[in-house]
């Protein structure tokens, strides 16, 4: 029996195998409402045959939207129009759905990547970013405001709506997205945070926030449902955030009550240098299971289901992920632009291009890994 193929439980969660569908932006919302594009691109996914798929990251509030274009969960109309989709999806697949929620923070406000994916000033018909310290991402971007007090509780209640929206839209998982340079990992990073009150400068500072809304999240939702988090394990950058910061922060999730983590990397500067190659993320995983015991998921060029199986039969965690997910850039309109948009994407969110790629995990190594829309048509 291949470890690949086996079950593995994510807090109460059983999953038929251990390949998963990674979250994947799409650009294609209105007003933050979902619309016939996630209806096509999520319906195709879920007849994969996957153990579990992840919808994109959504945001918990229109400020927190990475381009005008991201799906939002902050309203009833938001909620109604993902309802439509998960109802057509349920109709005909059985697939457990995932959903990442997410606030973009000073990485907020930016272009579609077809579009160039460059910060959209407020004059220009964006909005003020906000995030833990006025310092922009990129040199020319508009300089985002530092959150105060009230602002923190405004974005954890948002946060908090949004995963009671979840509750009631029957998603089976619920994961926290504090990767990739958004809003929680810029508070985590001393890169991006240069606070000097309690939320930033010393470690147990930097994780004050992205725990708070943690045990604000968690507390919101039924204990049957899984709560996770995505991190990025390192910031690729000296005097970033690394490995050793992730692996505090995961222990102290895991005595939360965290029922994954989910580690990915880079995102938060473009100074970061990812030295990528097959599985360039394994060990990033490996090590935070070995250290929390707690169902890790790698993701990260990990393209052939021989290649996959072997690491998971060394023990070592990662998951294998089916390339039939790169049917969301076969279907529907835009292909062209929405390919380019997938390669474009993959070097913001990992630095790098990769192709598709497949992921395991096994029980026995409590990890598992993502599947990544690859535009390996
Ligand atoms: C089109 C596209 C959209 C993505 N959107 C998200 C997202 O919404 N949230 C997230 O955490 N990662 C996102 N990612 C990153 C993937 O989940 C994954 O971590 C990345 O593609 C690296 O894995 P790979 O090498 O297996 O592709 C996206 C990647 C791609 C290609």
């Amino acid at each position: 029996m291949s470890i690949l193929f086996s079950p593995i439980t994510l807090g109460r969660q059983v999953l038929d195998n251990r390949v998963v569908i990674a979250p994947m932006c799409q650009y294609s919302a209105d007003e933050g409402r979902a619309t016939d594009w996630h209806q096509i691109h999520l319906g195709h996914l879920a007849l994969s045959g996957a153990g579990l798929m992840f919808i994109e990251a959504t945001a918990v509030a229109p400020e927190g939207r990475i381009s005008p274009a991201d799906l939002g969960l902050w309203s009833d109309e938001t909620e109604a129009a993902l309802a439509h989709v998960l109802q057509s999806i349920r109709r005909h697949s059985p697939i457990p759905i995932a959903i990442q929620l997410a606030h973009a923070g000073r990485k907020a406000s930016t272009e579609a990547p077809w579009a160039g994916g460059q910060s959209i000033a407020p004059a220009s018909g964006g909005w003020q970013t906000v995030a833990p310290s006025a310092l922009p991402y990129a040199a020319d971007d508009t300089r985002p405001a530092a959150l105060d007090e009230a602002g923190l509780a405004r974005i954890c209640n948002d946060f908090v709506a949004a995963a009671q929206r979840a509750q009631r839209l029957g998603f089976n998982v619920i994961e926290l997205h504090a990767a990739h340079g958004y809003l929680l990992h810029q508070f985590l990073s001393p890169l991006s945070n240069t606070r000097d009150d309690r939320y930033g400068g010393t470690l147990e500072n930097r994780m004050r926030f992205p725990l708070e809304v943690f045990d604000a999240l968690r507390a919101a939702v039924p204990d049957d449902t899984p709560v996770g988090i995505r991190i990025s394990a390192t910031d690729w950058v000296d005097g970033g955030w690394d490995i050793e910061q992730s692996v505090a922060f995961a222990q102290e999730l895991q005595r939360r009550g965290c029922a994954f983590i989910d580690v990915s990397s880079g995102g938060l500067s473009p100074l970061q240098e990812i030295p990528v190659g097959p599985g360039y993320q394994v060990a990033f995983a490996d090590r935070i299971r070995r250290e929390t015991g707690l169902p890790t998921i790698a993701v990260g060029l990990i393209t052939e289901p021989e290649q996959a199986e072997t690491i998971l039969a060394s023990a070592r965690p990662t998951w294998w992920r089916s390339l039939a997910v790169c049917c969301t850039t076969r279907a529907g309109p835009g292909t062209q632009r929405r390919n380019s948009a997938t390669r474009s994407m993959r070097r913001n969110s990992t630095g790098v291009p990769s192709r598709g790629h497949t992921k395991t995990c096994s029980s026995r190594d409590k990890t598992a890994c993502r599947t990544g829309s690859g535009d390996s048509t």
